[in-house]
C-alpha cells in the first residue's frame, strides 16, 4: 500500500472539507487543546463546543484550573458526564503547576503521565499545540484504519490495536506530510471519521482515499471494523 498517498490526500482534503473553525483551533495553545481533548474523549464536538467557551472563560490558564476549587471545576463540567475527566483534569493541572513551571510537558512521556491523558490523546495534544510529530490512534481512526488496510480482528484485541498502532506510525512518517502540518494532519483525521468515515454507511464516494481503500474496494464497508466478539 501506498504509505504516501494517505497524508497527502488526507491534508488536500481537509484545505477544502476539514473543520476549520472550532473553537480550540482560535487560538490554538496547549491549554485549549489538550482540554478540548479531554473533553472529547466521551463527548460529541456540537455538545462540547459550547462548555468549552464557559470552560476557559471562568478558567483561561493552567493556572487558573490549577487553583480553582474541585467544585468550581465540577460546575463548569456538569451536564457533560463521565466526571472522572474533570477530576483528572484539576490533578494533572496542579501536577503540571509543580512539575513543569506552570505549563503542559512537551515530552510524550511527560503528557501521557497525566491523569486522563492516554497514548493517543497524548498523541493529539502535542501534535495540535506544537506540530509534533506523532500519530493518533483514537476510536475514529481505528476505524479508518481498519478499513482502509482491510484489518481483521476486533479493534479492541491488544494484537490488532498493535498491527492498528504500526500502521499509524508508518503514515505519519510520510515524507508527504510537511513538518508544519501535524496539527491539520491529526484534525483531518478526526474529521474523516467523524464526517465521511462513520461507523455505519460512510460516505465512501465523497472520499479522499477512496481508491486505496481496501474495504471499499472489497465490498466490506459494513463488516469493518470488525465487531466485538460476543
Ligand atoms: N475527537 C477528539 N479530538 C477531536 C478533535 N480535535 N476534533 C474533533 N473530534 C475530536
Ligand atoms: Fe472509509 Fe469509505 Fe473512505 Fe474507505 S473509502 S476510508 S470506508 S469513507
Amino acid at each position: 500500500r501506498n504509505t504516501n498517498d494517505f497524508a497527502a490526500r488526507l491534508l488536500a482534503w481537509f484545505d477544502v472539507s476539514g473543520r476549520h473553525d472550532l473553537p480550540w483551533q482560535h487560538p490554538r495553545t496547549p491549554y485549549r487543546v489538550w482540554l478540548s481533548e479531554i473533553m472529547l474523549q466521551q463527548t460529541q464536538v456540537k455538545t462540547a463546543a459550547p462548555y468549552f467557551e464557559r470552560f476557559v472563560q471562568a478558567l483561561p490558564t493552567l493556572r487558573d484550573l490549577a487553583a480553582a476549587p474541585l467544585d468550581d471545576v465540577l460546575a463548569l463540567w456538569s451536564g457533560l458526564g463521565y466526571y472522572a475527566r474533570a477530576r483528572n483534569l484539576h490533578a494533572a493541572a496542579k501536577r503540571c503547576v509543580e512539575l513543569h513551571g506552570g505549563e503542559l510537558p512537551r515530552d510524550l512521556d511527560a503528557l501521557t503521565a497525566l491523569p486522563g491523558v492516554g497514548r493517543s490523546t497524548a498523541a493529539a495534544i502535542a501534535s495540535q499545540a506544537w506540530n509534533d510529530r506523532h500519530a493518533i490512534l483514537d476510536g475514529n481512526v481505528k476505524r479508518v484504519m481498519s478499513r482502509y488496510h482491510g484489518v481483521e480482528g476486533y479493534p479492541g484485541l491488544p494484537a490488532v490495536e498493535k498491527k492498528l498502532w504500526a500502521l499509524v506510525d508508518a503514515h505519519v512518517a510520510s515524507p508527504q506530510l510537511p513538518d508544519t502540518r501535524l496539527a491539520d494532519y491529526t484534525q483531518a483525521q478526526m474529521d474523516l471519521g467523524a464526517t465521511l468515515c462513520t461507523r455505519s454507511d460512510p460516505a465512501c464516494v465523497l472520499c479522499p482515499l477512496q481508491d486505496e481503500c481496501v474495504a471499499r474496494r472489497e465490498g466490506r464497508v459494513a463488516e469493518l471494523p470488525t465487531p466485538k466478539p460476543s
